[in-house]
């Protein structure tokens, strides 16, 4: 996750301004806000609806939403899959080019991978919930800003509680970060548990990053191990 607009590059921040604005006279709003950082004051008043009655509204809300920049770009947004009753629910970062082209989560390579850790713990992809923190592709899969994480951060929240699963598993340093709200590195998060709101959170490493990264899956593989003891503690 990157801390908002890239104020380290001059050029790339007045096209990221000129976007904004665009956006926001899409909106019928004259101005700029008045900082870019609180990118909230961008969103269009009353765009965050909560609480959903179920899923099927959840996820024509996100199929729909425009609260960020990225509805811009993308071919289409990507909600969660997996039964609303999943006990277990793994979370990636944002689709990548795969999953805006098929609106679906982690069907690409870093998927494949994720599909895999799921069975190596004797588990169908079937039976888990798989989301992401950001519902939309940011452009050429850069790691999504921290305004763009916030505008999805109500979707996030509302698939886990409709959901209800009882141990969540953050892939990698986004959505780790996103459900403890620190900037702690995954290394940091990651082999032991934790607590989100009464839910057991076990952070390990994002598919991706293994794939580039193959000696990082031996901790990977401990923390699915975790994953396999908690949730057979829960039968
Ligand atoms: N990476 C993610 O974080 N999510 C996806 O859905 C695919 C790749």
């Amino acid at each position: 996750m990157v801390p908002g607009p890239d104020q380290t590059n001059p050029g790339r921040l007045v096209g990221q301004l000129q976007e904004l604005l665009e956006f926001q006279k899409d909106w019928g709003r004259q101005f700029l806000p008045k900082s870019v950082k609180n990118q909230e004051a961008a969103l269009p008043k009353g765009s965050l609806h909560r609480p959903y009655e179920s899923g099927a509204a959840l996820s024509r809300a996100i199929v729909e939403c425009q609260n960020c920049l990225l509805a811009r770009n993308r071919r289409q947004a990507v909600p969660g899959e997996g039964p609303q009753n999943s006990i277990l629910m793994f979370i990636g970062e944002g689709p990548g080019f795969e999953e805006d082209q098929q609106g679906r989560p982690f069907v690409g390579p870093a998927g494949q991978l994720l599909t895999k850790m799921i069975q190596a713990i004797n588990l169908t992809r079937e039976e888990v919930y798989i989301t992401n923190v950001v519902k939309c592709r940011p452009p050429e899969n850069r790691d999504p800003f921290e305004n763009e994480v916030e505008a999805c951060r109500s979707f996030l929240e509302e698939e886990i509680r409709l959901v209800d699963p009882r141990i969540l598993v953050p892939l990698g340093s986004c959505a780790a970060q996103t459900l403890t709200r620190t900037k702690k590195k995954i290394s940091d998060l990651r082999g032991r548990i934790l607590d989100f709101k009464n839910r057991q959170l076990i952070a390990t490493y994002h598919p991706a990053y293994l794939l580039r990264n193959p000696g990082a899956k031996r901790e990977a593989w401990e923390d699915l191990k975790r994953v396999r003891r908690e949730y057979d503690g829960l039968q």
